[in-house]
């Protein structure tokens, strides 16, 4: 087992990554401020994993609530939050009650929302068990759920207590959905980690066939690096918002086509194409850069180009982006591979010229 630190002050907490902590329970009972949890999954996760957390915990006399959420990204919503907050309440959960989430993305992102709102904040804990949720959002505390114009539009900044990140949950990840994960573990080699781009590029096969020693080292240096940059600038005033490269373009992409016909990391990589296609028209990369970012991704079996839904389309979309700033839209853009910066220099010909040719046409 490797432990990470997010260094926050008072609010720091230990993120375990190996196989088999998730059953490691003395990791998670001294956290418990009373031994009552309640642990958000959904209903594909559930017959996989529910069942052994609730019995561990069980068996070690905590009161388990159990609320298993539908399944998909179009139920990020506040209907679905709401039943969360429901479920909280028909069981009697204190504001000592720990969340526990035990899914992916979605049910972190919601779960943590929900015990940043619940009697005005509950202890929480992730349990991540995509490759997605285990590389980024478990990590640092941005909790949210989406609003039909905009991805993440209505959230909060709040920390969990605890994560516990097990490679062995990804045995029964479908492919799709480690490719997804894999957009993201990319994207901590382009903006800040040339290095592990590097070993990336030497181990993608042992990643995509989910080599246990593999996956862990993915893991520990994408939470590494998210560490890092959490650490120093948790509410995004100014490092952070280089993990969102290609999100900008992405998110237009999810809304635009309806959340859960593209998946997050699918549009990521499509998005992180157009910005790198920005990067070079900007003279910043060049031919060689673009390339070897695009095989990679092409290796990881991710899209490289958008989907067709017009220029004007995704420029719209884009503008509800949360970097933008008196109007003007903010891109996390490649100076070079390995260092990433936010930048408002390219002009919306530009953006569009970058969109064209990295979308399909209709
Ligand atoms: P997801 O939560 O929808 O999970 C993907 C699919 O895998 C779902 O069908 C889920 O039920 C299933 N699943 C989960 N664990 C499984 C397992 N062990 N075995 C089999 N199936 C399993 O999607 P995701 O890719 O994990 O997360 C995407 C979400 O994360 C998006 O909503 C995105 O906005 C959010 N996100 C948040 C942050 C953040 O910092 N908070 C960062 C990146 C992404
Ligand atoms: N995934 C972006 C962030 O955590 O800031």
């Amino acid at each position: 087992m490797e432990t990470l630190n997010v260094a926050l002050g008072d609010r720091s907490y230990p993120i375990h990554i190996g196989s088999g902590v998730v059953g490691q329970m003395e990791l998670l009972l001294p956290l418990l401020v009373q031994p009552k949890v309640a642990v958000v999954t959904n209903e594909v996760v559930a017959p996989i994993l529910l069942r052994g957390v609730a019995r561990k915990l069980r068996d070690a006399g905590v009161q388990v609530v159990e609320i298993v959420l539908p399944d998909g990204e179009w139920h990020k919503d506040w209907q679905t939050l709401n039943t969360i907050f429901d479920a909280l309440i028909a069981n009697s959960c204190e504001r000592n009650t720990t969340l526990v989430a035990l899914g992916g993305g979605v049910v972190g992102d919601m779960t943590g929302f929900a015990a940043a709102c619940y009697q005005r904040g509950a202890p929480f804990v992730q349990i991540p068990t995509t490759l997605l949720s285990q590389v980024d959002s478990s990590v640092g505390g941005k909790t949210a759920i989406n609003h039909s114009r905009g991805k993440n539009m209505i959230g909060a900044f709040y920390q969990p207590k605890l994560v516990l990140a097990d490679p062995e949950t990804l045995a029964s990840l479908p492919d799709r959905e480690l490719r997804s994960g894999l957009a993201e573990v990319i994207k901590y080699g382009l903006i800040r980690d040339l290095p592990f781009l590097e070993w990336l590029e030497n181990h993608l096969e042992d990643l995509l066939r989910k080599d246990p020693e593999t996956l862990e080292n993915a893991i520990y240096h994408s939470c590494r690096n998210k560490a890092e940059i959490v650490a120093a600038d948790e509410r995004e005033l100014g490092e952070r918002a280089l993990l969102n490269l290609g999100h900008t373009f992405g998110h237009a992409i999810e809304a635009g086509l309806g959340y859960g016909r593209w998946l997050h990391g699918e549009a990521v990589a499509a998005g992180t194409m157009m910005a790198i296609e920005l990067s070079r028209l900007l003279g910043w990369l060049g031919e060689g850069d673009v390339n070897r970012a695009e095989a990679l991704f092409r290796r990881a079996g991710l899209p490289v180009f958008g989907p067709a839904m017009g220029v004007g389309r995704y420029m719209e979309l884009m503008q509800h982006d949360k970097k933008v700033q008196n109007g003007k839209l903010r891109l996390v853009l490649l100076r070079e591979l390995g260092k990433a910066a936010v930048s408002d220099v390219a002009s919306s010909a530009e953006i569009g010229r970058a969109i064209e040719a990295r979308a399909r046409r209709g």
